[in-house]
This record gives C-alpha cells, sequence and structure tokens, in this order.
C-alpha cells in the first residue's frame, strides 16, 4: 500500500461537490480561494460541472466517485483533514445524510469525517419554501418540498455539523475553522 499524503497532519480540507446548480460556481470559486484543499466530486457533480460548461479548480489532488467502498475515504481514518465542506449539497445527498446511508463518495466522506470527529461544514441548498435557481439555460424558481427542509432541519441535529443556508453563511464557517487552526483563507 502506498503511503497515505499528509497522514496525521490534520492540515488539509476535504471539500466534497454534489451535483447541486445551485451555487455550484460560486462554490468553485470559494475553492480556488483556498489553500490545501483535496476535492471529493459526486458521479452527479461530474456532470453538472459539464452541462454549466465549467471546469473543476486545476493543480488539486481531485477524487471522483468510482469505487462501491468508496477508497478515498481511508484517508479521513489517517488524520489527513482538519474541517470536511459539502457545498453545495443537493437534496438527495442531504437525505442520505440525514438516515445514515454511506452509499456514494460524497455520503461516505460524511459518515467517515463524522466518525473521525473531524468538524463539518454542509452548505444545503434547499432552505427555502420558494427559490430562485440557476439552471444551464439561465434562472428559474423551484419550490423545494416539505421533505426537503425537514431534511436540512434535521441535518442541524447532526453532532460536529454546522449547516450554512447562504454563500455568506458558508464563507464566515469556513473562514471560522481557518481562524481557529491558525490559518488565513485569504
Ligand atoms: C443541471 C442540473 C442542476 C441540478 N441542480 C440541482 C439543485 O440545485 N438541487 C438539487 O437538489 N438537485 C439538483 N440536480 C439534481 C441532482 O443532480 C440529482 O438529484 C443527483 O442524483 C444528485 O446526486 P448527488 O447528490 O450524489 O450529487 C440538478 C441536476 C441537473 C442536471
Amino acid at each position: 500500500m502506498p503511503p497515505v499524503p499528509y497522514a496525521g497532519t490534520r492540515s488539509r480540507l476535504g471539500w466534497a461537490m454534489t451535483g447541486s446548480g445551485h451555487f455550484f460556481e460560486e462554490s468553485l470559486e470559494e475553492i480556488r480561494r483556498l489553500p490545501d484543499v483535496d476535492l471529493f466530486v459526486s458521479k452527479a457533480a461530474a456532470e453538472v460541472i459539464r452541462m454549466y460548461k465549467s471546469r473543476l479548480p486545476e493543480g488539486m489532488r481531485i477524487y471522483r466517485d468510482t469505487t462501491a467502498a468508496a477508497a478515498p475515504v481511508g484517508l479521513f481514518y489517517e488524520a489527513v483533514y482538519h474541517t470536511l465542506v459539502i457545498a453545495p449539497a443537493t437534496s438527495n445527498t442531504v437525505a442520505k445524510l440525514v438516515y445514515g446511508i454511506s452509499d456514494t463518495l460524497v455520503t461516505n466522506v460524511f459518515a467517515q469525517a463524522g466518525k473521525c470527529r473531524v468538524p463539518i461544514i454542509v452548505f444545503a441548498c434547499d432552505t427555502a419554501p420558494e427559490l430562485e435557481t440557476k439552471a444551464p439555460g439561465g434562472i428559474v424558481k423551484v419550490w423545494p418540498r416539505r421533505i426537503d427542509l425537514e431534511n436540512v432541519e434535521l441535518l442541524k441535529g447532526f453532532e460536529d455539523t454546522a449547516v450554512v443556508e447562504s454563500m455568506a453563511g458558508l464563507v464566515a464557517a469556513i473562514d471560522a475553522r481557518m481562524r481557529c487552526r491558525g490559518t488565513s483563507s485569504s
């Protein structure tokens, strides 16, 4: 087995992206601003990024959802990450997180971060009864269902998990984690 890079250092930020058009581009911008990020990309996120004609950041370690056992989760056992961010988080992934389902790369990194007591920040996108979101063709209105809103509320009750509902909230939560570690993010 090759050695795990950065094992034991808790020096890196793990960032998981799901297939949400809502705040996808803005999340990518924030990732580019930050030092020492490893990216975990759901299958849907890899498709959505192409639909928006966007690109993943270069020069970054990117883990894709290609194995059933979500092999990269081993990095969480090796104390590589100080924080896990999931942004943007689809209603699909939020539902799985809330019910303890770990059958994708992103739901697995959430579960393993939780079990390894790595602080987690989730940017849930379906947070209001009525939202404007960016589809590939432009802005559209959507009405998240009661189950979507309830799941976000349930996720707020999880240990070591901060749920944010806006880009400003996401940036503030990440900055707070960076300050806590004595690392500047700007
Ligand atoms: C262009 C596009 C935009 C999407 N935007 C959203 C979104 O804003 N919120 C959401 O919950 N799902 C959205 N979806 C649907 C998810 O990609 C889909 O539920 C997928 O199965 C989620 O998988 P994941 O949670 O593993 O990433 C979008 C799909 C497409 C094709």
